[in-house]
């Protein structure tokens, strides 16, 4: 076997402008721009900054819909400038990290184009609440690039831009944020990667994207092994080969194997032959969700410089229609070994996953493997879009990612992998069909699929994330467009592990 490596890293970098809000702690503030204060529900609502409680109760006077409650937030103009009213609810005890974030999303999804800049925030809270409500504020406070723009759109511009929390324990609370902000700086890479458009970020560019990780220590080799006959024939159709990015940061001990983490990373499916309806076509310029949730998992990885192996491989393509393209009913041999008649060229994600995935077990041999892919719409119709698919014959793999799945609020729901599904995949010329037609939606069938080109014994999970990718309105974490899905689930993952 042959590993051409094309490049490991020289390309010039492509340049985002950081649009993560900026957070300080500080143990006392002078007459703020802006006061945010947290208030109780209840018949008598209880300000928690005293020396703020005249000012509030004025403020409320005639108030009556703001009940306080949590993720409730009122902005209310007085003589001393703004004060914001934050609703919060009964325990400050209450471990839930993720109820702080959504506390910090909402403060920041009501204030963005207020005209407030800057937000003083006198929450009287534990630091780790602090610092939590800071992270769900810089998760929320993301927003496409304008570097596809020839000048910003005043409707995009946010006027917040700086959050100083107050508190007797600024240093504390700071190293709490630490390693939140990376993992804030992680997630707005993965979707600056969703939003940018398929001519922009293409399989050739991918890696340009990718400087902010070489600048952390992640090393990143790109290569065009021979023998991935399956990803080649997806990427085949397009003026741009296909290709494999590896990312690869060594934290932990030497020589101790890896956790891999493979990614789809189709920079625009189009369908391919059996090219899909022109509704929403342009969302598939967000088909490398799964790429990008990697990419972001080894940045936050490595700006928080873990103990651990871990490895990311970037399946890349262009599933494009053309002379060159594969073709329904074509046979092609994968890197496992196995052939595949590829039924449908639209199920091209599989066909990508499937040689990245047994491409990785051999020359990594993790300790185990990950994917997440933007697969099938199916698994929409099934979890609808607030959960993901996860597939693992190991019971052990799946525990621990359905709970960091909790702990993140990147949910999870374990659907089935059994060989029910290996007859409906059965190829009356080759050793297997890409896809089916008889059995209808076909999550559990593209799993199973994967399935197939993964060793048995070693520990593996597929995340389908083609539901939880894309927000179609604001939500806590995230305005409409890209979440991010991933990115933290994962580094939660390695945590787990590795960090108890
Ligand atoms: N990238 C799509 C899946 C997808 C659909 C992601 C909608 C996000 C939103 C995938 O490559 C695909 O086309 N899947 C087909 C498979 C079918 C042809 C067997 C599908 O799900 O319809
Ligand atoms: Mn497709
Ligand atoms: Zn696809």
């Amino acid at each position: 076997m042959v590993s051409v490596c094309l490049i490991a890293w020289s390309p010039t970098p492509t340049k985002i402008d950081a649009a993560v809000l900026s957070v300080r702690f500080a143990p006392f503030t002078k007459s703020p721009e802006a006061l945010a204060v947290g208030l109780r529900p209840g018949p008598l609502l209880q300000p928690r900054a005293l020396a703020a409680e005249p000012l509030v109760s004025r403020a409320l006077a005639g108030r009556h819909s703001f009940k306080a409650e949590e993720e409730d937030v009122l902005p209310v103009l007085t003589a001393e400038g703004w004060l914001v009213l934050v609703g919060l609810d009964a325990d400050d005890e209450d471990e839930g990290a993720c109820r702080w974030r959504r506390i910090g999303g909402a403060l920041f999804g009501e204030l963005a184009d207020s005209g407030i800049v800057r937000l003083d925030v006198a929450l009287d809270l534990p630091v780790q609440a602090l610092a939590e409500i800071a992270f769900g504020m810089s998760l929320r406070s993301w927003r496409a690039p304008s570097l596809y723009r020839s000048k910003p759109d005043p409707d995009e511009v946010w006027t917040l831009a700086e959050a100083v929390f107050v508190t007797e324990d600024p240093a504390s609370a700071q190293s709490c944020f630490d390693r939140l902000a990376g993992l804030a700086a992680a997630t707005a890479l993965a979707r600056d990667l969703v939003v940018a458009p398929g001519n922009r970020l293409t399989p050739a560019s991918f890696i340009t994207f990718l400087a902010p990780l070489v600048a952390l220590g992640v090393s990143i080799t790109e290569v065009k092994p021979d023998e991935l006959g399956l990803l080649e024939a997806v990427g085949q159709g397009s003026a741009i080969p296909a290709r494999l990015l590896v990312l690869s940061w060594q934290g932990g001990q030497k020589g101790a194997p890896p956790m891999l983490f493979v990614g789809k990373g189709i920079t625009f499916d189009s369908g391919g032959l059996d090219i899909k309806d022109e509704e929403d076509m342009d969302e598939m310029k967000g088909d490398m969700a799964g790429a990008a949730a990697v990419a972001g998992a080894l940045y936050a990885i490595a700006a928080r410089r873990a103990a651990a192996n871990v490895v990311g491989l970037l399946a890349l393509a262009e599933n494009m229609p053309s002379g060159r393209a594969m073709r329904p009913g074509d046979v092609v041999r994968s890197f496992s070994g196995l052939s595949v008649e590829i039924l449908d060229t639209d199920a091209e994600g599989r066909l990508a996953l499937a040689d990245a995935l047994a491409y990785g077990a051999k020359i990594y041999q993790p300790a185990l493997m990950v994917d997440l892919a933007t697969l099938t719409g199916a698994v929409e119709v099934t979890l609808g879009r607030h959960l993901a698919g996860l597939f693992s014959a190991d019971d052990d793999l799946a525990e621990k990612l359905l709970a960091a799945g909790e702990d993140e609020d990147e949910g999870l729901w374990r659907l089935p992998l059994t060989d029910h599904y290996d007859e409906a995949l059965k190829s009356a010329i080759a050793d297997l069909r890409n896809c089916q037609w008889e059995e209808g939606p076909d999550a559990l069938h593209a799993a199973r699929f994967l399935q197939h080109f993964v060793p048995a014994g070693l520990p593996w999970a597929h995340l389908d994330i083609a539901g939880v990718s894309l927000l179609e309105e604001d939500g806590p974490l995230a305005k409409e467009g890209p979440t991010g899905f991933g990115v933290r689930l994962l580094d939660r993952l390695v945590a787990r592990y590795l960090e108890r």
